[in-house]
């Protein structure tokens, strides 16, 4: 499935929208992430925090376990990640490490290799997961 300038923009604004549910009172920091299927469908995450702060889930791994919850094994064909517009240098905002391995597990089950947009304030850099995780461990590895 290719990405045409359309599909993405429409995938920012819908992990745009999911950052308004963001449940992140600690942080202030309000993400979204929005993971887009070979068969149309894009499942969104927000952050979720909690009172003993370590426990926070991030926006991609939400939408990632909310994908995987539904029964999807694979076909993830893009992410795009969202963060407040308000804070920071304005730079793309990347997956953290933790939300990389995540999102590899769902990739690597269909066999795809996602195209990530990290969204900044005045840019948009797009980036594989395999660039973003080379060599990454994955299910293949306990086949
Ligand atoms: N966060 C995400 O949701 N995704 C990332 O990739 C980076 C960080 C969240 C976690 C926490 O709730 C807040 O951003 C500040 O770190």
């Amino acid at each position: 499935m290719s990405l045409d300038e359309n599909a993405k923009s429409n995938l920012i604004a819908a992990a745009r929208a999911a950052a308004s549910h963001a449940y992140a009172p600690y942080s202030d920091y309000r993400v979204g992430s929005a993971l887009l299927f070979d068969d149309g469908a894009v499942i969104t995450g927000t952050n979720v925090e909690n009172a003993s702060y370590g426990l926070a889930l991030c926006a991609e791994t939400l939408a990632t376990a909310r994908a995987l919850g539904e029964g999807r094994r694979g076909g993830l064909v893009a992410v795009a990640v969202t963060g407040p517009q308000d804070k920071g240098d304005g730079s793309p905002i990347t997956p953290c490490g933790r939300c990389r391995q995540v999102l590899n597990e769902l990739a690597q089950l269909g066999g795809t290799d996602p195209l990530i947009l990290c969204v900044g304030t005045n840019d948009v850099r797009e980036v594989s997961l395999s660039t973003l995780l080379p060599h990454a461990f994955g299910p293949a590895h306990l086949a």
